[in-house]
């Protein structure tokens, strides 16, 4: 109890400073949400959004879950997606991975965890689709790393590949996916260099037709 009675108090500190600081800041949030970035990260506890990229609340729209997955069934990120997309009007839309992911690593392993197990055979296949590409690296820890930079870089396909993107493409909307993965060990930030702001960019199979 004691712990949870910490952030409460952890909680009064932040806003009574965040107030003395801009009195203005509280008033404006409460009044409208303008982020100009939609973020698809992983639920790891070491890798909270804003922290990381120092933005203050307000900035960008957050979704994370296990791995940083983008599944076309899931109806929580396809809820967040189309919302920040079509009544926030984002800008941006960032799917950030991390080195040393549990989720990736326990696919990689093929471990057997429970319910999770469906949720992570998407990074299975991922592997088994870039298993040429994994097997070149003869080190455990480089084939990770390489496996999670994979993963980031279907999840930006898998972005860009929802109706939801290509509907705003198609409405002239600006809007850019990008991948990103992020260092634990030193808390650096890496762009993977496959971001998409266009349908002409999208693999023709995976145009939808108007
Ligand atoms: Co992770």
């Amino acid at each position: 109890m004691d712990k949870l009675k910490q952030l409460l108090e952890n909680n009064r500190r932040w806003a009574e400073k965040t107030k003395a600081q801009d009195p203005d800041f509280f008033p404006t949030l409460s009044r409208q949400q303008r982020p100009d970035y939609l973020w698809i990260g992983c639920a790891d506890s070491r890798v909270p959004a804003n922290q990381i990229v120092d933005m203050q609340p307000g900035n960008i729209f957050v979704h994370r879950n296990v791995a940083n997955l983008v599944v076309h069934t899931d109806f929580s990120l396809l809820s967040v997606l189309q919302y920040a997309v079509e009544v926030l009007q984002v800008s941006y839309i960032i799917v950030c991975g991390h080195y040393g992911c549990g989720g990736v690593e326990a696919a990689y392993d093929h471990r057997q965890l429970g319910l999770i197990d469906n949720w992570l055979r998407n990074i299975i296949d991922t592997y088994h689709l870039h298993q040429e590409d994994i097997y070149q690296l003869t080190d455990r820890r480089a084939r990770l790393d390489r496996l999670s930079e994979l993963n980031v870089m279907e999840q930006v396909a898998n972005v860009t590949q929802t109706s939801i993107v290509q509907s705003a493409w198609r409405r002239g909307q600006k809007l850019s996916v990008h991948g990103w993965i992020y260092s634990v060990e030193d808390g650096i930030l890496h762009d993977l260099d496959v971001s998409v702001s266009g349908l002409d960019m999208v693999d023709p199979p995976y145009r939808l037709e108007q």
